[in-house]
């Protein structure tokens, strides 16, 4: 089964629905099957299997690990749906094969590393300050900056899930056949930029993001074969000037970190940098009321992350469209993805 603990429907109905049982463990459960996730990446076991199935002392030879504790964490990855045990053999699940191994195009498995050293520790730290008080007592940009090497685990993570929404972007969304310029507002990584550029061969992309946010874009860019087309702004969106004459502005999970007042502001920068008729797009995980109790979930863990990383908050589609209508844009209009559950679009376009 490709889908971490689900309990089955006798399960759902006596012990969750019907409260015989104490539904808080499937969170307990949650967060020990991450663990277990997060040590089996570290000791490469889905790797060892990559060539094909083996048993559990085969595995502990291939991860030089101890065999009984190897056997123990194998038994705890099948009932969390990331191995299958056929007789006394072990193979990757559909889940693990497309999401965990560094050979998928889908390989989420930096989303391990970056929520259990960055957002769990940070969440540790300062939930809890940031409920008291509004907000951490730091941004989380602010602690990277003091943790070497944690930027650039920040931007696999933010390139991880870029890849995994990607498809459905390019699919929903089409850029107009005659925007030559797009400018990237905070767009790190720059991949949404590189992915916008190949399906658009007339459009050149400016990435604009702080310098410790772009020490790994200009690997991207080679390795994705857009130099010259994908280029780097480093600056600070509060304080530089953004460049003009942008055809599209993509603002891809910004504004859950701001107050009301900054985002008119820093849309109303945006919107002078570019040409009338453009297009900005916002990317955000949508606060509204949604009928898919995943989207419901999902919204409201990135809610909390946003509050403890940034004193931030998700949005509602209202709420960033009364901003985008005062900062001179018009007709904003919203597209939903469904693969990424409460992740929507918000587009408008530069009023004359
Ligand atoms: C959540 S990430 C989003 C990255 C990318 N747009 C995406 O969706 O994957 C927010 C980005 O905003 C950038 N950022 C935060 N404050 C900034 C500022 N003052 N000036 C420029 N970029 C900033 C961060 O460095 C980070 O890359």
């Amino acid at each position: 089964m490709p889908v971490p603990i689900v309990p089955n429907i006798i399960e759902r109905l006596f012990l969750l629905r019907m409260n015989k049982g104490p539904g808080l463990f499937l969170d307990i459960f949650g967060a020990g099957a991450f663990q277990a996730v997060r040590v089996a990446l570290k000791l490469g076991v889905f790797e060892s299997l990559s060539g094909g199935p083996l048993t559990a002392a085969g595995i502990a030879r291939e991860i030089n690990a101890n065999e009984r504790g190897t056997r123990i964490l194998l038994e705890g990855l099948e009932s969390f749906g990331y191995l299958k045990k056929l007789g006394d053999q072990y193979s990757n699940s559909s889940l693990t094969v497309k999401w965990l191994l560094a050979s998928s195009s889908t390989n989420l498995a930096d989303i391990i590393d970056l929520g259990e050293n960055h957002i769990l520790e940070f969440s540790r730290m300062y939930l809890e300050e940031s409920i008291r008080r509004g907000k951490p007592p730091m941004t989380i940009y602010e602690w990277f900056d003091q943790k070497p090497g944690s930027w650039r685990v920040f931007q696999l993570y933010s390139a991880a899930v870029a890849r995994m929404v990607g498809d459905e972007l390019l699919t929903k969304l089409k850029i107009p056949k005659d925007a030559r310029r797009l400018i990237d507002v905070g767009g790190g990584h720059g991949l949404y930029s590189i992915m916008f550029c190949r399906q658009n061969p007339l459009l050149s992309a400016s990435v604009f993001d702080l310098p410790q946010a772009l020490t790994m874009t200009d690997e991207l860019i080679s390795v994705e074969k857009m130099n010259g087309r994908v280029s780097l702004k480093p600056g600070n969106f509060w304080i530089d000037d953004l460049g003009d004459n942008y055809d599209v502005a993509l603002m891809f999970n910004i504004l859950h970190a701001y107050s009301p007042e900054k985002n008119i502001e820093l849309l109303r920068k945006v919107s002078r940098s570019m040409n009338s008729r453009g297009l900005i797009v916002v990317m955000e995980q949508l606060a509204d009321k949604t009928v898919s109790q995943l989207a419901k979930v999902g919204t409201r863990f990135f809610g909390l992350a946003y509050l403890a990383a940034l004193g931030g908050q998700t949005r509602t589609f209202d709420e960033i469209s009364e901003w985008l209508l005062k900062s001179g844009f018009s007709n904003p209009r919203r597209i939903n993805f469904r693969r990424t559950p409460g992740n929507s679009l918000v587009l408008a376009t530069k009023a004359n």
